[in-house]
């Protein structure tokens, strides 16, 4: 990768353009902690080099946000051992490692996880993300102190960042989409309404973890589906995230998962959110997205469209796919 002057966010130096996004690799236990294997497969790609950083797959803070079986967890101070072991592991390689922090919300059905399936509201109409329970004010002030906590043990086991997951349809993502958002109290209706829910979570990790730690945050900048948010309510959306205090936004599809329909084959295909957000606010912009050339990756910072770029499903396929392109 030509070379490009490091990014600093507070203490952290990120050395290298290219990225790890969050990706889900299946090698979590039947209990949801960190494996030989998760280590083992961590390791691999960040023996590679070329990363900037690893952002590590999302991990939930809570069982009844739980996605998958195979899924980490953050919801236990038990957990932070194995997460400690992962994030040293990524450290020994000299890359700064990051923590994604989730709850699914109504992105799972109640059967998955024998827990309450919760969102912001019910009968959507939607495909997916059909929460049983509309969450009361109890339940968003337990998810806000269950991602505080997430974020606590995630800076304990030694990351040097923490993601907040709000994107691809999981719970922050329903309550930021006008389409699983149909509330009408504080946290519905006005898209400062729909992020009330992400700016109290903001508030209590810094005021619990300090001015100083990094927080990221994953953002389903836009729907891409009718009445959906677009990808102005994205630009929207990273301005009043940066007032409330972020330090990066990770741009990503919104309820259209990580994928855009129609455009897949297009290196870089949330690139129409992510340049518009990145001339709209002052922290660093990753962009993620069928993007495989280094070449396209270049352009794609030189074009000021990001300041980062995220190559995903060929480094989960093949872990030293990333070295062989050099
Ligand atoms: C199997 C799989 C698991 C994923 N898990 C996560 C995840 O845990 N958190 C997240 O934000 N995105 C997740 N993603 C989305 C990726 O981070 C990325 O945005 C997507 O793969 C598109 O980038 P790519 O074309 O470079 O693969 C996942 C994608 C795949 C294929």
């Amino acid at each position: 990768m030509k070379k490009y002057e490091d990014i600093r966010i507070k203490n952290l130096i990120i050395k290298n353009r290219l990225i790890l996004p969050p990706m889900a690799s299946t090698t979590g236990s039947l209990e949801h902690r960190v494996t030989d294997e998760t280590i083992a497969y961590y390791s691999r790609i960040a023996k590679t080099g070329h990363l900037g950083l690893i952002i590590v797959e999302h991990a939930f803070v809570s069982p009844e946000g739980a996605a998958s079986r195979h899924q980490l967890s953050i919801s236990r101070d038990s957990d932070i051992e194995g997460l400690k072991a992962l994030a040293s592991a990524i450290h020994s390689y000299d890359i700064p490692a990051i923590c994604q922090i989730n709850h699914a919300g109504g992105a799972i059905r109640s059967v998955d996880t024998g827990h309450r399936n919760i969102g912001p509201s019910t009968n959507l109409g939607l495909k997916y993300f059909e929460p049983d329970i509309s969450m009361n004010n109890e339940d968003i002030d337990r998810v806000i102190s269950d991602f505080v906590s997430g974020a606590l043990r995630a800076k304990e086991a030694g990351f040097d960042a923490v993601e907040i997951h709000s994107a691809h349809g999981y719970l922050l993502n329903q309550f930021y989409s006008p389409l699983s958002n149909l509330r009408d109290d504080d946290y519905g209706g006005s898209i400062e309404n729909r992020l009330r829910i992400h700016f109290e979570i903001i508030k209590g990790i810094r005021e619990n973890l300090g001015d100083e730690y990094p927080i990221f945050i994953r953002l389903g900048a836009s729907d891409y589906m009718e009445k959906g948010n677009t990808i102005y309510d994205g630009k929207e959306a990273s301005i009043l995230l940066e007032k409330a205090g972020v330090d990066l936004i990770d741009v990503s599809g919104g309820l259209c998962f990580y994928r855009r329909p129609g455009k897949e084959d297009e290196q870089g295909y949330f690139s129409d959110a992510s340049r518009i957000i990145k001339r709209n606010v002052s922290v660093p912009v990753i962009l993620t997205g069928g993007i495989r050339e280094i070449s396209v990756a270049e352009k794609l910072i030189d074009d000021r469209e990001a300041d980062l770029i995220g190559i995903g499903r060929p480094i989960l396929k093949d872990q030293e796919w990333l070295g062989k392109l050099f």
